[in-house]
């Protein structure tokens, strides 16, 4: 194999299951960053258009071939679609580094939001639970909005931080990695028990806690540092 394929096929590559607002804004910034996706969507029409916009860092593939050739797993979907998707996939999962970016939330028929777990219960603390136990869980992607997400990138003079949240040192090594590549600067705001201070409604680590803005390393350090995290 030329030297240049080989080190192609070393790559680590990112699925993106789910196409939507996060997927789609994600894969973009992910693929300028140099970065290898295959991108999943329900009907997969999706991800193909997608895949065909983004070029030859971009692939469309079905769930489960995404999974299974990927290294890392972004479930860029509603928490009700992960929670029937892991359980299919678990085998696959095994080994891989699995990101979240969900909330908690559903909307009513007038358009108003909901949380659906109970109060002190977060979709990541759900989700880690259901994860085969050589998955490596991390919480991140979804402390902006989607807009923001797509505007946020390489933000100048200082970039935005996404805040992670995740136990495994393999999961936070390889987010670090892709939150750079989307040009922001990854900030740890701890393990799995403080997810919910990332998610909506009511973490104080998500952007609509932190009064809609993006912030950069300093005030990020300092909005962790503002509430007691649990031991
Ligand atoms: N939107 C935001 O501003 C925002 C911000 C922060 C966090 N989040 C979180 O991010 C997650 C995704 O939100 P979103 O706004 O990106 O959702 P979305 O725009 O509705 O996209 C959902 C995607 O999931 C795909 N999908 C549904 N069922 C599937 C299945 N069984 N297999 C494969 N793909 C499937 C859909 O496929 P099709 O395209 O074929 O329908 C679609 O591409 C949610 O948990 C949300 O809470 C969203």
């Amino acid at each position: 194999m030329p030297e240049s394929a080989a080190s192609e096929a070393a790559r680590p590559t990112t699925a993106i299951i789910g196409s939507g607002n996060i997927g789609s804004t994600l894969a973009r910034h992910l693929v300028r960053g140099g970065e290898p996706v295959v991108l999943s969507s329900k009907d997969g029409s999706r991800a193909e258009a997608l895949a065909d916009e983004l070029g030859p860092l971009a692939r469309a593939a079905s769930v489960e071939d995404a999974i299974a050739g990927a290294d890392a797993v972004v479930l860029a979907l509603w928490l009700d679609t992960i929670k029937e998707l892991i359980p299919q996939y678990a085998l696959l999962l095994e080994g891989k580094v699995v990101v979240d970016p969900s909330n908690p939330i559903a909307f009513d028929e007038k358009g108003q939001m909901m949380r659906t777990l109970p109060e002190r219960q977060s979709a990541g603390s759900v989700i880690a639970a259901l994860l085969p136990a050589g998955a490596h869980y991390v919480k991140a992607f979804g402390t902006l909005s989607a807009e923001s997400l797509g505007e946020g990138t390489y933000r100048e003079p200082r970039r935005a931080v996404l805040f992670y949240a995740t136990d495994a040192d393999a999961a936070a090594t390889t987010i670090e990695r892709l939150i750079r590549a989307a040009g922001f600067d990854p900030l740890k705001a701890g393990g799995v028990a403080v997810a919910g201070r990332l998610e909506v409604p009511g973490g104080d680590l998500q952007q609509f806690g932190l009064n809609g803005q993006l912030v950069d390393l300093d005030q990020a350090h300092a909005a962790v540092a503002a509430v007691r995290q649990p031991e």
